[in-house]
Formats: structure tokens, sequence, C-alpha cells
């Protein structure tokens, strides 16, 4: 049988036989120290854990209440309290010691290195902070950030919300269209880009595409452009400013808005299975409290740590475990922007022993396309900074995660393969450094989390069977709803299982209670990790004048886990040519962005429908795997 993306019981349980167990010198060093204790006394009274959780923070009033599920599922955490999220990944150290630590680390794959102490980190952000009240940015505004992996990223987004003005930060990838619809659904008042940034040698013209995008957004008064480049860009001198001349001369003192615990930090948008985005949307105080707790723990940081998240700001991973994670923490977060393999395919090992990382996280993609150079690249290097390794973004196949734990962790760090999603905000179904691994299993849920694996009628599922992914409890850094649009929040998360949030993932259980994810239940695709929705890929599809219907559908690839194959019809006495093919590939890229990768096109004449017109995927995709589209059952 062909392979599909689902990966079945019969694969897994071999791997699952094998069982790494934690060193003793790492367990006596560690945050956690008895799994199985503290998983059982947080399932036991998870408010209680979260609250003890908070109290690592600094809380400028305190909470009347820890959950408040009166409004349910609006649901509401530590009500009552007064606390800032940026406060706390900055302010907040420049009290202690940590304000002469190092905050962000960055270098490009050019070679440019900059580095800021918390507290130069503090001053430009106060500077940023005084411009944009300047700017008459307030409460609640909105701003949106389209900018390369740089520092300025990180400061636009401590400054936005030190003002109590939400963030929007769309990933630089994304096409012109893609951004203007984001930015519309936000209404947002000032963007932030830069002239452009590198990618492999070339140089990618991001004021470009934002001056395409603006021009259909009334929202945006000013857009605040970072000169990293330095190439030759249109500048509208009405409506664009520099960064630098921007925060010139503004004082490096700022006031800290008070928030309410619940009031929205920021918005971010994700694929969803319509074609519209969906803005999720993260408070000051939950948020800021599972992010914390999450990233001390799973990745047991103590203080003095080199943490390098290899995603993009531009994605839930990069807020939280770039940006908010290690600045709540107080140690070093390293920003690349670049390419791993780049100029040789050693780079990533080599910035991990120049910095002297102790933390990678990254995403099983990336790992298959190091294997793909071999093993004697990272072979090459000793890497012995590094303690822990985590995965992210899809199901880590088990060759992939033995080679990560062998050749780059060398046997030595635990990977933690840690399952969530943007609208979890922090990581949910994870190991701690102390648990026992099993190649290609996220392990048991986050203490204080309570997932299961359940039938459509909500009934769990025995052990080894596929079922529905659900959370069972509410957590601090949950989505609090769906921007604008609070009935699609309802519907798309708490309506399917009652009572139970509803992740959109299937999964099984093993004997162990060990969870082992297989993807998406929805008609959502994971391209290299990246959420993309097929109807949006459909409906870039039929925007193309030659094009009258779409069915897309992902099929598996050994590297990006899964590319894009469409099922094209065309206007009539449209000829369907090897040319017209390419030039639709394109189409998309530009529609949607560069991770858009339609891998195959295929011309039909009709396409597999239900009665009431729906596109059938499931059986486009049956047929293109060989398997039997009656029992189309085994595919997500
Ligand atoms: C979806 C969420 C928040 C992480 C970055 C992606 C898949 C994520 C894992 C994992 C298996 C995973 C799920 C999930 N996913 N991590 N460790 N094992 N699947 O965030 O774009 O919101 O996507 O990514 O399908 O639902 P996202």
């Amino acid at each position: 049988m062909k392979q599909t993306n689902k990966r079945e019981l019969t694969d897994v349980l071999a791997c699952s036989q094998k069982v790494y167990k934690p060193s003793k010198k790492l367990i006596k060093q560690a945050n956690v120290q008895d799994y199985e204790k503290t998983l059982k006394s947080a399932t036991k009274n998870p408010e209680k854990f979260w609250e003890e959780a908070a109290r690592e923070l600094k809380w400028f009033k305190p909470w009347d209440k820890i959950l408040d599920k009166s409004k349910k599922p609006f649901f509401k955490w530590f009500t009552g309290a007064k606390i800032n999220l940026a406060y706390n990944a900055l302010d907040r150290h420049i009290e202690t010691e940590t304000k002469d630590k190092i905050a962000i680390l960055w270098e490009d794959e050019t070679g440019r290195t900059r580095e800021y102490t918390y507290l130069q980190l503090y001053y430009e952000v106060n500077k940023l902070v005084n411009a944009l009240r300047d700017a008459g940015i307030k409460k609640g505004d909105r701003v949106a950030i389209y900018m390369p992996n740089i520092p300025e990223t990180a400061m636009a987004m401590l400054a936005c919300l030190k003002i109590g003005a939400m963030h929007s930060v769309v990933y630089a990838g994304y096409s012109a269209g893609a951004l203007a619809e984001r930015i519309k659904d936000a209404r947002a008042k000032i963007l932030f880009t830069a002239d452009g940034s590198f990618r492999r040698g070339k140089i990618i013209d991001l004021k470009t595409i934002v001056d395409n995008a603006v021009k259909k957004c009334k929202s945006i008064k000013k857009v605040v452009v970072v000169k990293n480049n330095k190439q030759a860009i249109k500048f509208n001198k009405k409506r664009d400013v520099w960064y630098h001349d921007f925060v010139k001369g503004k004082s490096t003192e700022a006031k800290c808005a008070k928030m309410n615990s619940e009031d929205p930090a920021f918005v971010l948008y994700t694929s969803g299975t319509t074609s519209k985005p969906k803005g999720v949307v993260h408070v000051h105080g939950g948020y800021a409290v599972g992010v914390l707790r999450t990233i001390k723990w799973v990745f047991d940081l103590h203080g003095d740590e080199i943490f390098w998240c290899t995603a993009d700001p531009g994605w839930i991973t990069g807020h939280s475990y770039i940006i908010y994670g290690p600045l709540l923490a107080g140690v070093t977060t390293l920003m690349y922007e670049g390419v791993p393999d780049m100029p040789k395919p050693d780079k990533i090992w080599k910035i991990i022993e120049k910095y002297k990382v102790n933390v990678l996280y990254t995403a099983p993609t990336l790992i298959r396309a190091m294997m793909r150079y071999g093993k004697e690249w990272p072979q090459k290097h000793k890497m012995p900074s590094l303690k822990i390794l985590g995965s992210v973004g899809e199901p880590i196949n088990p060759e992939a995660w033995e080679w990560y734990y062998k050749y780059v962790g060398k046997s030595r760090c635990p990977i933690m393969d840690t399952w969530w999603q943007t609208e979890t905000g922090m990581n949910m179904i994870t190991p701690l450094p102390c648990a026992p691994l099993k190649a290609g299993s996220a392990c048991k849920p986050f203490p204080g989390i309570i997932a299961d694996v359940v039938d459509k009628n909500g009934k769990p599922v025995p052990v080894g069977k596929g079922g529905y992914l659900i959370i069972k409890n509410q957590w601090p850094s949950m989505i609090r709803t769906i921007f604008n649009n609070p009935k699609r929040y309802i519907k798309t998360y708490w309506s399917q299982i009652k009572g139970a949030y509803f992740a959109g993932d299937v999964a099984f259980k093993d004997k162990d209670g060990y969870f082992w994810i297989q993807g998406r239940t929805d008609d959502v695709l994971k391209i290299a990790g990246h959420r993309i929705g097929t109807a949006e890929v459909e409906s870039a599809f039929v925007k193309h004048k030659t094009v009258v219907e779409a069915g897309v559908i992902g099929v598996p690839d050994a590297i990006k886990g899964e590319v894009i194959k469409a099922f094209i019809i065309l206007k009539q006495k449209i000829k369907p040519t090897d040319l017209l093919k390419q030039k639709l590939k394109m189409h998309v890229r530009h529609t949607l962005g560069p991770m858009a990768v339609i891998k195959d096109i295929a011309f039909v004449d009709k396409l597999p429908k239900t009665r009431s017109g729906k596109i059938m995927r499931r059986v486009l995709k049956a047929k293109e795997l060989g398997l039997p589209t009656g029992d189309t059952s085994a595919l997500v």
C-alpha cells in the first residue's frame, strides 16, 4: 500500500517498544524531577497548579478568581487582576541582575550580528512606545507587523503591548493579498515592515509587497520601515517613515499600561476550513502564565540558557518561544534570519557551536532536510552546549526522531516533541526532560492539561484506536475568541464534542497513556509544518481567469511532510497545457505566498461531490494514493 499521511498503529507500535530513559544527571538538575507525581498532583487540581505558576509573574493587582466559567466557552482566567505581558517580559528584569544579560542575539545569513541586553532592549522598546503614542496609537488599537526575523520585530511587538495595543504579526512570506486581508480584518492603523530581507542570497523586496497590500487598506495611516537590506525602495513621504527617524529623539523611559488580565494582547491569523483566516486572540494574563511555565519546564530553563527556536516570529511558535517565552524566563533568545544549510549544510550546527546554544527547538521538516545531507555534517560538530532538543509543527517520524537524538543530541539530549496549536498558545502534549521518551510520541499532556482521544460522541476510544483529540479542561493561555467572529469561535472549537475543546487532530493513546498524534481531521494541510487551508488554495485557483473549479488535497512528501496536489476544471475552450500548469502554480504562489507549494496539477472534467455540492476531497485523496475509495475512513 502506498504511504498516506496518517501514521498507522502498526508502524508506530514497533517503535514504541523502545523507551529512552533520561539520565540521572539530567533529572538531578531538572526543574521537575518526578514526572508521574507532578502530573498527578496537577491533574488533581489544575487551578491550583496554574495559580502557583501565576505567582512567578509580576501582577499590578492580584486576581479575585482563578478561572471564571460563567460565560463558557468564553472562559476567563485571573479575573480582577492587572498585569502587562510586556512588563513581565522586559521591564520586570530591569530591576534585577538580568538587566545586563543578553536578551536577543541576532545573526543573518550575510553574517551581520547584533545583540541587546535586557536594559538596551528596554530602552529601544521605550523609544518605540513613545513614538507610537505620539503617532496616536492607544490602548485597544491594532498594529500590523510584516517583518523579517530581526530584533525590531520583537521591539515592535513589545512596544504595542506596553501601550495595550494589539499586534497582528503577519508572516513575511505571505503575499500582498494575504497581508491586505489580515490588515483589513484587524483594521490595523500602523504597519511595521522592512525594506527587505535576504533569503538564500536573494533579496526579498518586502516594501513592494507592502505597497501593494496597503493600497487596499484604508485603515493604515503610517508605514514604519526598518532599513535592513538598504536596497532602493519607493518611499511615500506622506505615509512612510524610516524606523530610525520614527524613534529619533524619543525618551528611553515610557509608562507601561496596566491591563486587565483578560485584555487582548495580540491577534494571530491562522488557516481554517474556510477560505477566510481566523484571527486567534490571546490575552495578557493567562498567556504569560502558560508560556512561562511551559518554557521553563519543557526546556528546563534556569536563567542562563541560550535558547534557539528556529521558527519565524510570524507564527505562534515564534511568538511564544522566540519572543515572549525566553524573555519571560529572562534567558537569551537567538534570532537567526537565514536558512540552515547555507553556505554549507552544517550552517545550523555551526551556529549552535558559535553561540553555545543550550536548547534547539525546531521542526521535523528541517530535521528531515538535514538528514538528507547526511549525518557527517552534524558529526563534524561536537555541540557540547546542547542540553535539550525540541520538535514542533507536525508529527515527527521515528526515523527523524532517532537521527535527531543520535547525531544532533549525541544520545545525550532528550527530545521534547511538543504538540500544540496557534489556539493553545503553549505546549500542550509534551514530555518533560525527566520523562521516559518514545520516538515519535508527544508523550503525555503537560501538567494541568487533561486531554483524551474520543469518538464522535465524546466516548473515549480503546487503547491503540484512532479518534478525535480533545482537551477536557481549560488552560490559561487558551484562545479567547476569534477576532470579530465569536460565533466561529464557538462553532470551530466548542461544538463538536460536548464540553470539550476540539483540536481538529486525530490521535491514539498506547497502553502507557502516551499520545501519538496522527494528523488533522479537517481540511487543513501541513506543508513543512505551516498550516494552509485547502479552501484557501482552492479559492486562489478559482481567482485565475482560466479556472472554473478546483479541488485540493495534501499528498505525502519526504521532506515537507505534505505538499499540494490540485484537481482543476478549466473553462471551456482553454487548452490544458504544461505551460498553463506552470502559470497556475505561480498564480497560487503569488496569491497566497511561497509556502503554498503546489507539487502537481491534474486537469479534470469533473470533481467528486456530495449531493449538496461539496467537493469530496477524501475521495480525491483515496484515488491519488491508490486506496479503496469506498473506505476513506483511513484518510485524514
Ligand atoms: C497543528 C497546529 C503550535 C505549533 C506550530 C504549528 C500540528 C503541531 C505537532 C506535534 C504532531 C503537531 C497539529 C496541530 N502539530 N505540533 N508535535 N506532533 N502534530 O501551529 O499552525 O497552529 O498548527 O500542527 O496538527 O493541530 P499551527
